[in-house]
């Protein structure tokens, strides 16, 4: 076994959190100018009471008008009633049934990827590369009625968001020039398919957007990129990584794989455990939007709130022993996908694509394990909980 996969950062991280949510649960860090919000009963708090913890970020990111372009349909950065009109667009598209429509196709694709990896006969591969990163790029690509030829593009502008640069990137000048080239170039590649769907009669999400009608009027190009670029960036890197990070907690967990393989009703909550024990998304950002005391702390109007997943979702007043990877826990009250009007659109759609993909790895190997000889290389911590890429073994079956 290849014992506890954790980074030096972030074990230093979560050492600091357990001691930070008995003494100081709501601080302020200066370094990232923010309030941190270690507490989970107040971390549901500030990630759901939209009345007082706005999502729009606008006031802390720099002015830049590739960002301004795709801001107009970011629905995840408005607040009410403008959030709930344009997410009421996409809803539809998303619902569980939905979901279970494209369950045929997302397994097809994660049996040509593992029967891919067969064929060219490995024994060591990195699995991100194989399976974890191509599978829900693909399958948001579909969705979107996108090309999938693309998708090494959308990779990079994901990462060029979230990961390159660093998440706090938006709120700094240096950051958003860094990250301008990639969204100026996801901007234009966005737009020119919006506009090749306006002269063509293909159906598909793209269609639905242009003849959607809000308050009487249609969605202009500006609005539809914004939906656009927040599907394709909300879509495939948190997804990948939950998927990754469940193959470290199975290899972490060596028992663990034997139970899921007798039992496959068990994966769905070995899952929402993988959620809550390695959230790939660190931070949930929120504007204060009046004077709010919060554990006991008063944070300004106008303030910078994030709250902290990795230590709301170690704390032990709501999770009997946290530090423990334990599938049977009673219930998923995990805060990985958020809570509230802004909770994760896409979450049925990760939770199938998780699950696919680890039946096909299971039904495909005998064994994976992680390679104990190679040094995994993790993702900063305050960015993405996870690694870079992940160099396993595989015993065929
Ligand atoms: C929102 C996490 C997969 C689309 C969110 C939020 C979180 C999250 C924490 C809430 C943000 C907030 O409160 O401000 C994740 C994780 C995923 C995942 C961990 C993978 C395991 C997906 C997928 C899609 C998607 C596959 C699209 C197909 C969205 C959208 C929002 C969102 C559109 C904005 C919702 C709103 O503001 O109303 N996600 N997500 N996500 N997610 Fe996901």
């Amino acid at each position: 076994m290849g014992g506890p996969h954790v980074s030096p950062a972030l074990r230093a991280m979560m050492d600091d959190y357990v001691h930070a949510r008995v003494h100081e649960p709501v601080r302020f860090d200066e370094k990232a100018n923010r309030w941190e919000v270690l507490r989970y009963a107040d971390g549901v708090r500030v990630i759901s009471d939209f009345e007082v913890f706005s999502n729009d970020l606008s006031a802390f990111i720099p002015d830049h008008e590739e960002l301004r372009n795709f801001s107009k349909g970011n629905f995840q950065a408005m607040d009410e009633p403008r959030h709930k009109e344009l997410r009421g667009l996409v809803t539809q598209g998303f619902t569980p049934k939905f979901v279970q429509s494209l369950v045929p196709r997302v397994e097809q694709v994660a049996a040509e990827l593992l029967d891919a990896t067969l064929e060219r006969g490995q024994e060591r591969v990195d699995m991100v590369s194989e399976l974890a990163a191509p599978l829900p790029v693909i399958v948001i690509a579909e969705v979107m009625g996108l090309p999938v030829a693309d998708r090494h593009l959308f990779r990079k502008w994901a990462d060029a968001l979230l990961v390159d640069n660093g998440v706090d990137a938006l709120f700094s000048e240096e950051g958003v020039a860094a990250m301008a080239p990639s969204i100026r170039e996801m901007n234009q590649y966005l737009l020119s398919h919006v506009d090749s769907y306006r002269r063509s009669s293909k159906d598909g999400l793209i269609r639905d957007l242009l003849d959607a009608e809000l308050n009487g009027r249609k969605l202009d190009d500006f609005e539809i990129l914004g939906f656009l670029a927040l599907l394709l960036i909300a879509g495939h890197l948190t997804t990948s990584t939950v998927l990754t990070n469940a193959l470290l907690c199975l290899d972490e967990n060596p028992g663990l794989a034997k139970e899921l393989r007798a039992d496959r009703t068990l994966l769905p909550p070995m899952i929402e455990e993988v959620m809550r024990y390695r959230s790939p998304l660190v931070w949930i950002n929120r504007c204060a939007l009046t004077d709010v005391e919060v554990g006991g702390r008063r944070i300004p109007k106008g303030a910078l709130v994030g709250t902290s997943l990795i230590s709301t979702m170690r704390d032990e007043a709501e999770f009997a022993q946290p530090d423990v990877f334990d599938i049977h826990r009673k219930q998923a009250r995990h805060l990985a996908f958020g809570k509230g009007i802004h909770f994760c659109l896409g979450a049925p759609l990760a939770r199938q694509e998780a699950r696919i993909a680890l039946t096909a790895l299971f039904e495909r190997f005998e064994d994976f394990r992680v390679a104990e000889d190679e040094e995994l290389v993790y993702h900063d911590p305050n960015d993405m909980n996870g690694t870079k890429k992940l160099p396993m073994d595989l015993v065929r079956r």
